[in-house]
């Protein structure tokens, strides 16, 4: 696993979460919560931690919600209820995990068996994964119809699980599946390659994330808009277990309140502090910063002077070169100059500025390669591109820029860039 590289010794934080009304909130158009919390990972947790994200969604389904919403990258991918595990940016799949699951499973026999009742109403192609069948039911026949099923299936030697979620969908999966099955077997890796992480935060929903919180020692966090399947569960099965805690606040400010609550490191959004210009101490959070004060004042957030513009130009090296997406070369002090065109230029719209996968590397004393993907989200329209700088924080209690060099990213509209 080429994460177990990048990461020399235990996670910090190994975070957890699902995806529909957990880390996304699908009723918040301005995606302020997940926002919050991007900008709150990238900046203190990137460096040594593991982000999760455990969806019910198929790959497809998954792919199409990160290009809808401001997402940034997991470490792991856990895809279709717990039965796909996937590595990194580009998702490598883990085929053990596949090998795992095909044990007392034949997916015909299930299709079989559920075609035979009506009250099962199939959910889309794409839905259907090989460890993975899916209906829609409603919600008084959810009972009835899953003790029914569980009977036949076992009849026919089958070892099922059945999850009710979200008060509608129904997935018939192999019984060593499921989130917290997923999750059980990243942990006994990590484990296995001596790094298990220092804690664990499991995040949910509904029905489907109820497993998510049994996993021994995991601390475990019911978003305050979770469902009633989840509540109940949690009210029959974990009442007095302290390290569940319902929070008060909704999707993603429910996941940064539980890193509070359970005092798992800072919680603190860089996006909830009003002065960011305090000492940066890390270039994780110089850069974090750096694009919240460039949206600032874009949408005209921040005081329009000339005071501004020195104070970041003091932050780059007199001779510092800035390689701009189309492949322009400019001195970068003078190129700041063109920022004043862009004052407020993003006034009353929807703009937002986010870093995804920020990776630094120390090559010498004070000297840091930093690499990121910086995304720009205006209404509908969403452009990216790739970084690369060298930073230094010799002499200074800076990170100063030395050099810049930015690729717009595949599949990104192409257009004006500034920084
Ligand atoms: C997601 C999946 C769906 C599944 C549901 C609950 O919505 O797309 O197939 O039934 O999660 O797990
Ligand atoms: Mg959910």
């Amino acid at each position: 696993m080429d994460i177990m590289d990048r990461l020399n010794s235990s996670p910090r934080l190994m975070l957890v979460s699902d995806l529909d009304h957990t880390m996304v909130d699908h009723h918040d158009p301005e995606n302020s919560s997940l926002l919050r919390f991007n900008a709150l990972w990238e900046a203190y947790y990137r460096q040594d931690s593991l982000l999760v994200f455990s969806t019910g969604r198929s790959p497809t389904l998954y792919k199409q919600l990160r290009k809808e919403k401001p997402m940034i990258t997991p470490d792991i991918a856990i895809m279709s209820v717990g039965t796909e595990i996937t590595y990194g940016r580009s998702m490598v799949p883990d085929d053990g995990w596949v090998q795992f699951l095909n044990q007392k499973w034949d997916k015909n026999i299930v299709i079989e068996e559920t075609s035979k009742f009506p009250e099962l109403k199939p959910q889309a192609e794409t839905e259907q994964r090989p460890h993975k069948v899916s209906f829609y039911v409603q919600k008084d026949k959810a009972k009835s119809v899953t003790q029914a099923l569980s009977k036949v299936l076992e009849e026919r030697g089958l070892n099922v699980k059945i999850i009710y979620s979200g008060g509608i969908d129904l997935d018939v999966l192999p019984n060593g599946a499921g989130k917290g099955q997923a999750l059980a077997y990243l942990l006994k890796k990590f484990e296995t390659e001596g790094k298990p992480p220092l804690n664990t935060l499991a995040c949910g929903d509904s029905g489907n994330d109820a497993e998510l919180f049994s996993i021994p020692g995991v601390y475990g966090v019911m978003v305050s808009n979770a469902q009633e399947e989840l509540l109940q569960w949690h009210s029959e099965n974990a009442k007095d277990n302290p390290k569940i805690l319902h929070a008060s606040e909704r999707c993603a400010s429910g996941i940064i309140e539980a890193i509070g609550h359970f005092k798992l490191g800072q919680n603190l959004s860089p996006r909830d502090v009003s002065d960011s210009r305090q000492e940066n101490l890390s270039p994780y959070l110089e850069i974090v910063n750096f694009a919240l004060l460039l949206e600032k004042w874009r949408r005209a957030e921040v005081e329009n002077s000339e005071l501004f513009i020195a104070g970041i130009k003091a932050t780059v090296f007199p001779s510092a070169i800035i390689i701009h997406p189309s492949g322009s070369a400019h001195n970068a002090r003078e190129y700041l100059n063109t920022f004043r065109k862009v004052y407020g230029d993003k006034k009353g719209k929807q703009y937002r500025i986010w870093v995804d996968d920020v990776v630094a590397t120390q090559l010498a004393p004070g000297i840091w390669l930093v690499k990121f993907d910086k995304w720009e989200l205006c209404g509908e329209e969403r452009k990216a591109c790739a970084s690369t700088s060298i930073m230094s924080s010799r002499d200074s209690d800076w990170f100063n820029l030395v050099h810049v060099h930015q690729t717009w990213l595949e599949d990104s509209a192409k257009g004006e860039w500034f920084l």
